[in-house]
C-alpha cells in the first residue's frame, strides 16, 4: 500500500479577506502535497475556513449581513484565491458544516460524559478581540484605569459568568512527557522551547463555552443549550472531524495522526496545549509535526489593516503570476523564522532564480538545441569526467531537494533546485556548445546538449511542486512527464523539442499594477526645493481595473440629510448632519454649496461612504463622504428611488 500522507492549515478566520499570511501557509501545505503526490503517495491535504466566534459575527455585524450569509460569502473569497493560487487541497471544511458540528457536539457530549468538562463560575478579565478571558496579572494597565488584553492591546472588559470548564490540567504531564520524548514534535526548536517554559507553569481549565445571551453565533453545548462552543474547541476539531473521526473509524485511522499541521506561530498555544490536551483526552495520538512557522511584515512594517498595507493575493497573481508567487514565497524566507515581504525583493529574487537561473538555461539549451540539431532530443555520446561531474551535481541537488521538501525546509529544497541549474548553466559555460558547432563535432555537441536538455528536464520536475504551471510547460516542451528519473538520459532520443516562449522572461520593472498599488500606500517623497517654477505637469490619472474583493472594501450606506448649514470657512462647502443608522448622526463635509440650497437637502435620501476615514476639511471633520455626480453648479447627489432605512448597505 502507499504511503499515506495527512498535511493541513489552520483554518483561516472568515472575518476578513484572504492575505498573504494566509496564502502563506497554504502554498507551504500544498508544495509538500505535491512533492508527495509525485512521489506516489497517498496524500490528503486539508484547509478550510473558521467560521463561528466573535470576531466573525462582528464582521458580519459590520457589513450588515446575517453571520451565515456573511460567512458563505467570505468562504467562497478563500476558495477563490487558492484556485488561482494552483492550491491541490482534497478537502475544504467549514466549521459551519453539520459534518463538523455534529462531531463537536458528540465530542463535547463524551469528555462531559467522562468528567473532563464540569461547569464553574468563573470571572475575570474578557477580551472580545481575542475572545478569551485574561487573569489581573496578564492585563495592562490602559488609560483612565482602563485595563488593556496583553495580546491585542485593545480594552477588556470584567464579566462574571458562569461556563463549563474543559480540565486541561489532567493531561499536562502526559503533554510534558510527549514534548520531552519527541524532539521533533515541535518544530522549529525555537518554538519548542518557548512550549517547554509555557509547560513550567500551571496547566489549568480551559474556558470552552459561552453564554447564547452574549455571544450566540457557535455551535450550541449539547448538554446545556443556554450555550455555544468555545470557537477555539470548536476548530482544532476539524483536524478530525474532516477525517472521518466518530463516522468512519477505518478511514479515520488510516488519516490520523496527522504527519504534519502547519500553522503560524501565533497560534503555538492553541495547537499545542489546547490541542494536544483535547487530544489525549480523547485517547487519540498527537500529529508527528506541529511546524509553525514565522510572520511576515511588508515593506518593513507590520501588516495591517490601518496602515493599508495588508497584501492581497489577487494582486500579487494578476501582477506576477501564480507559480512566481509561489515560489517567491517558499523561497524569500526560512519557513521557521520571520521575514519581509517587498514587491522590490520579489522582482530581484525572480530575476536571481527563476529568470536568470533557471529560465536562462532552459532558454539557452532549447534553442540552441532547436538552431544546431533540429529541434530534436540529440543522442548522448561517452561520458566526460564533465559530464560525470555534472551528474553528481544534479544528483546532489535533488536529494538536497527532497530532504528540504520533506522536512518543510523550504530554503533548503530551493538551494537543491538552484544547485542543479547551477550546475546545468555552468556546464553549458565550460563546455561550449556554441565553439563545438563551429569546428563541426557534431557528436560531442549532441551529447552536450543532451545533457543540458536533460538537466531541464530534472528542473521541471522539481519546479512541479512550487510552480505546477512553468513545469508542465518545460517539460511538455521537453517531451516529458514529472517522472522521478534523476540521471541524465530520462529524455527519448529523436523525440521533438519545441523552444516556446521564454520560460522566466526578466522583470525589467515591476508590473503596473504594483507601481501603482505602492504610490498609494507610499508615504510621499520629501518635497525637493524648487528652481524657477516650471508650469507643474498635470500627471494623467490612472484608472485601475478594480476586483469585487477591492470594492467590498469600500463601505456604502444609505443615509438621510437631518440638517444643513453653511460651512464657516469655505463658501463652496456644506455642513450635514447624516443619520447612518448609527447611535450619533455623521457630521459630513460636501463641495454641493453652489447646487444645493440648504432647504433643498433636509429629508434628503443620500449615499454615504462610511468606512471612509475622517478628515478635517478647512477645519471641520467630515466623517464619511456622499455620493454624488459632477462638481460645481453641475453637481448631483446620488439617492434611491425608494425610501430606505438609514444604515442600510448600498452594493
Ligand atoms: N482561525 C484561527 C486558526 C484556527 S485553526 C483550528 C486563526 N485564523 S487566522 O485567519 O487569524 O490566521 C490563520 C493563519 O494565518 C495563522 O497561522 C497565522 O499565523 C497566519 N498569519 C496571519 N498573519 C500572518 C503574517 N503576517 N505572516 C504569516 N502568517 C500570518 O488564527
Amino acid at each position: 500500500m502507499a504511503d499515506t500522507f495527512y498535511i493541513t492549515t489552520p483554518l483561516y478566520y472568515v472575518n476578513d479577506a484572504p492575505h498573504i499570511g494566509h496564502a502563506y501557509t497554504t502554498v507551504a501545505a500544498d508544495v509538500v502535497a505535491r512533492w508527495r503526490r509525485l512521489k506516489g503517495h497517498d496524500v490528503h491535504f486539508l484547509t478550510g475556513t473558521d467560521e463561528h466566534g466573535q470576531k466573525v459575527l462582528r464582521a458580519a455585524h459590520k457589513r450588515g449581513l446575517s453571520p451565515q450569509t456573511h460567512v458563505d460569502e467570505l468562504c467562497q473569497r478563500f476558495q477563490k484565491i487558492w484556485e488561482r493560487l494552483d492550491i491541490s487541497h482534497d478537502d475544504f471544511i467549514r466549521t459551519t458544516q453539520s459534518r463538523h458540528t455534529e462531531v463537536v457536539q458528540e465530542t463535547l457530549q463524551a469528555l462531559y460524559d467522562r468528567g473532563d468538562i464540569t461547569k464553574k463560575s468563573y470571572e475575570g478579565w474578557y477580551s472580545t478581540s481575542e475572545e478569551r478571558f485574561w487573569t489581573e496579572k496578564d492585563v495592562v494597565d490602559g488609560p483612565e484605569g482602563t485595563k488593556l488584553c496583553p495580546a491585542s492591546g485593545l480594552p477588556v472588559e470584567w464579566i462574571a459568568e458562569e461556563n463549563y470548564f474543559f480540565d486541561m490540567g489532567k493531561y499536562a504531564d502526559q503533554l510534558r512527557e510527549h514534548v520531552a520524548a519527541n524532539p521533533d514534535w515541535i518544530r522549529p526548536e525555537a518554538r519548542r522551547n518557548e512550549l517547554l517554559g509555557a509547560l513550567k507553569k500551571e496547566v489549568g481549565d480551559l474556558c470552552i463555552t459561552r453564554p447564547k445571551s452574549r455571544l450566540a453565533w457557535g455551535i450550541e453545548v449539547p448538554f446545556d443549550h443556554d450555550y455555544v462552543t468555545y470557537v477555539w474547541f470548536d476548530a482544532l476539531l476539524n483536524y478530525v472531524s474532516a477525517v472521518g473521526y466518530r463516522r468512519d473509524d477505518e478511514a479515520f485511522r488510516a488519516r490520523w495522526p496527522a504527519d504534519y499541521q502547519l500553522l503560524g506561530k501565533d497560534i503555538l498555544t492553541t495547537h499545542t496545549i489546547y490541542w494536544g490536551t483535547m487530544l489525549f483526552a480523547l485517547d487519540l495520538p498527537v500529529a508527528d509535526c506541529l511546524y509553525a512557522h514565522g510572520w511576515w511584515t511588508v515593506e518593513g512594517q507590520k501588516m495591517s489593516k490601518s496602515l493599508g498595507n495588508v497584501v492581497d493575493p489577487h494582486l500579487l497573481v494578476d501582477a506576477y503570476g501564480a507559480d512566481s508567487v509561489r515560489y517567491v514565497l517558499m523561497a524569500e524566507k526560512a519557513f521557521g523564522g520571520d521575514g519581509d515581504f517587498s514587491h522590490k525583493g520579489f522582482q530581484l529574487r525572480y530575476n536571481a532564480d527563476l529568470a536568470n537561473k533557471i529560465g536562462n538555461l532552459a532558454n539557452r539549451a532549447l534553442s540552441m538545441n532547436a538552431k544546431w540539431l533540429g529541434g530534436k532530443v540529440p543522442a548522448l555520446d561517452a561520458n566526460t569526467e564533465a559530464d560525470d561531474a555534472l551528474a553528481a551535481e544534479v544528483a546532489a541537488g535533488v536529494a538536497a531537494f527532497d530532504a528540504g521538501v520533506e522536512s518543510v525546509a523550504y530554503k533548503d529544497a530551493v538551494d537543491g533546485l538552484l544547485r542543479v541549474a547551477v550546475a546545468g548553466n555552468e556546464y553549458v559555460q565550460e563546455q561550449e556548445p556554441w565553439a563545438l558547432n563551429k569546428d563541426g563535432d557534431t557528436e560531442r555537441l549532441a551529447g552536450v546538449l543532451r545533457r543540458s536538455l536533460e538537466v531541464c528536464r530534472v528542473l521541471g520536475v522539481l519546479l512541479a511542486p512550487f510552480c505546477p504551471n512553468k513545469s508542465a510547460s518545460l517539460l511538455d516542451r521537453l517531451g516529458s512527464t514529472p517522472a522521478l528519473t534523476w540521471s541524465l538520459d530520462g529524455l527519448e532520443t529523436g523525440a521533438s523539442v519545441s523552444v516556446g516562449d521564454p520560460l522566466f522572461p526578466r522583470m525589467l520593472e515591476l508590473p503596473e499594477q504594483i507601481a501603482a498599488a505602492l504610490a498609494l500606500v507610499e508615504p510621499p517623497a520629501p518635497a525637493k526645493k524648487k528652481k524657477k517654477s516650471k508650469k507643474k505637469k498635470k500627471e494623467p490619472v490612472v484608472v485601475q481595473e478594480i476586483t469585487f474583493d477591492d470594492f467590498q472594501k469600500v463601505q456604502l450606506k444609505a443615509g438621510k440629510v437631518l440638517s444643513a448649514e453653511p460651512h464657516p470657512d469655505a463658501d463652496r462647502l456644506l455642513v450635514l448632519q447624516v443619520d447612518v443608522g448609527e447611535e450619533k448622526p455623521r457630521q459630513i463635509v460636501a463641495g454641493i454649496a453652489a447646487r444645493y440650497a440648504l432647504s433643498d437637502l433636509v429629508g434628503l435620501q443620500v449615499v454615504v461612504v462610511a468606512n471612509l476615514a475622517p478628515a478635517q476639511l478647512r477645519g471641520v471633520e467630515s466623517q464619511g463622504m456622499l455620493l454624488a455626480a459632477g462638481s460645481g453648479t453641475g453637481v448631483a447627489m446620488v439617492s434611491t428611488t425608494e425610501a430606505v432605512d438609514p444604515g442600510t448597505i448600498v452594493r
